[in-house]
């Protein structure tokens, strides 16, 4: 039956002695009993062993290597620590994040900071705070860092963003290395740049950084974007005799959502990676650089499951059958925005055959909030639970207060246990900004 499939494919899950769908130790009617839907839950033994899985693929190789987890995935205080423990280094897009990442524990000389538009604001605060690596995104950002470092009179460790030129076969929204990028310097441009990379007193280059795209399934984009960037280090070196010491290819390996989706292992992954770049330089009389990558949606993705409760049931003669749950686009944004699909059971009654097609909808006030089109589940009522698999990464990041909903709690599980990460906003928290203008009188209503 299709349940027992799925409940395999799905890392964290098991049937307990009860009859009951355990999610790393926790049966999930009790968890949404305890934290009320909808909810975020994200199991840490998961976590840890992606981690380990990345860590592990590595190690087999004799090179000099650093796995940075890509914060813009999923960041939260506690998610910080885990990775710190995992000893992961951390990539961040904001100052927003690097302060979630210090207040989590995170050691700033191990974090990485990108974003194409950093304000100076954002770099007083990194570089005063002693971020390890500013990844520098374009010649206006090269000069805004050495401006500021010469202020603070500090050396900055840098690496430069470029676009390899290389076209990926991902969803438009997420491909970030092709030519007409928003993202880093065209590399055609790179070595009429670089004397000026040089003469920068307070910026010491480290190296370059790509990234090409996210949820990636095939290794060519990555062994084109390769050949790219090691050509370019060449050049570099050939023109101006300077090491190029880390290449950084960014993140985007892919997970499966639903069984469309075949993914390539952390392990394969990680040994194409490996094994192209030492070919590459090889045939190039390179030394092999110090690798990074920059992994958000593999860490995370597989980790994360929410929880949702089934209001009304709504279907006109004939046409679509719609079990509208309370969350939507709000704490799941992906499907609106990138057309993402993904599998769901209906926890309470996941052993029974699944046997109406239906669309799962979401309450916000769009007809694009669709959570899920055309999914097999058996026969739904009101106030079922149903589960949302694969919901890790970029959902509570990219989450909103649109309509006036507060954000779900986020709650980490492992073996049984539970506690908040987050806890659920309240009216009162999403109010507490509000301000009137010196000429409005507010008016209570009591
Ligand atoms: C620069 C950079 N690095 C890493 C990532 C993480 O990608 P993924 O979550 O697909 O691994 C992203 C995602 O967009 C990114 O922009």
């Amino acid at each position: 039956m299709t349940f027992i499939k799925e409940i395999k494919n799905r890392k964290g899950f098991k049937i307990d002695e009860n009859n009951k769908l355990v999610f790393d130790g926790c049966c999930l009617e009790d968890l949404a009993s305890i934290y009320g839907t909808p909810s975020y839950f994200f199991s840490e033994t998961i976590i840890r062993e992606q981690c380990q899985e990345y860590r592990e693929a590595f190690k087999k190789w004799n090179i000099d290597y650093e796995i940075l987890y890509a914060g813009k995935a999923f960041l939260v205080q506690a998610m910080a620590h885990i990775i710190n423990e995992e000893g992961l280094s951390l990539d961040v897009s904001s100052g927003g994040e690097i302060y979630i990442a210090l207040e989590g524990g995170f050691p700033a000389e191990r974090i990485y900071f990108h974003g194409n538009n950093k304000s100076e604001e954002e770099l007083n605060f990194a570089i005063k705070r002693g971020i390890g690596t500013i990844v520098i995104d374009n010649l206006y950002e090269l000069e805004l860092v050495e401006q500021i470092a010469n202020i603070l009179n500090k050396k900055v460790n840098i690496l430069v963003r470029a676009i390899p030129g290389v076209d990926t076969h991902t969803h438009k929204k997420i491909r970030t290395g092709q030519i007409d990028s928003k993202f880093g310097i065209p590399i055609q441009d790179f070595l009429y740049i670089f004397p000026a990379i040089l003469a920068k007193k307070h910026l010491i280059y480290q190296g370059v950084h790509c990234h090409i795209g996210s949820q990636l399934f095939d290794m060519q984009s990555y062994y084109l974007a390769i050949r790219e960037m090691i050509d370019m280090i060449k050049a570099i070196e050939k023109n101006y005799e300077i090491k190029t010491s880390v290449l950084n290819l960014g993140g985007g390996l892919g997970v499966r959502y639903t069984e469309d989706d075949t993914a390539l292992s952390i392990n394969q992954y990680v040994h194409q990676l490996v094994g192209q770049i030492k070919i590459m330089c090889n045939e190039n009389q390179l030394s092999i650089p110090k690798i990074l990558v920059e992994p958000g949606r593999s860490i995370i993705a597989d980790a994360g499951v929410t929880l949702y409760r089934v209001g009304p049931i709504k279907q006109a003669k004939g046409m679509t059958r719609y079990l509208i749950v309370d969350g939507g686009m709000t704490d799941n944004l992906r499907p609106s925005l990138y057309d993402a699909r993904y599998e769901a059971l209906i926890v309470n009654k996941f052993d029974e055959e699944a046997l109406e097609t239906v669309t799962v909808a979401g309450k916000c006030c769009e007809s694009g909030d669709i959570l899920i089109k055309d999914i097999k589940l058996p026969h739904a009522e009101n106030g079922d639970l149903i589960v949302l698999f694969t919901t890790g990464a970029y959902h509570y990041s990219m989450s909103s207060n649109y309509n006036g909903f507060p954000r779900p709690p986020v709650v980490l599980v492992n073996k049984g246990k539970h506690g908040f990460m987050v806890k659920g906003e309240t009216y009162q928290y999403m109010n507490q900004n509000h301000a009137f203008p010196e000429w409005l009188t507010p008016k209570k209503v009591t």
